[in-house]
């Protein structure tokens, strides 16, 4: 079972679970306060999911890659959308400030 350390808390979920689904359900932080009540739900379009990820997840999806091209977030942030990613092997996960969690 893949390991993910958000800020400091460790917590194990199934191989390819739905990065998202895992944090939320666990009760970590992954969206600004705002966010939390205007997300998409997961769609991919709203961008307030995104986190910096160190680890294995899956490769970047059409929706997610055009969501990160759109302001405020950046190409080169190096951030993913965690709605979009399966978890793939042990991570650790950073969520930057700001309500698109895109500022460090
Ligand atoms: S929840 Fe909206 S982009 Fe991930």
């Amino acid at each position: 079972m893949p390991k993910i350390c958000f800020h400091g808390r460790e917590i194990e979920c199934e191989l390819g679970a739905n990065l998202r689904q895992v944090l939320m359900a666990r009760g970590l932080p992954l969206y600004h306060p705002a966010a939390r009540v205007i997300h998409c739900r997961g769609l991919g379009t709203c961008g307030t999911c995104a986190v910096k990820i160190e680890g294995n997840v899956s490769e970047m999806t059409a929706v997610e890659r055009w969501r990160l091209n759109f302001p405020p977030h950046q190409s080169q942030s190096g951030l993913r959308l965690a709605c979009q990613c399966k978890v793939l092997g042990d991570l650790r996960i950073e969520k930057w400030e700001g309500l698109w969690g895109h500022r460090r």
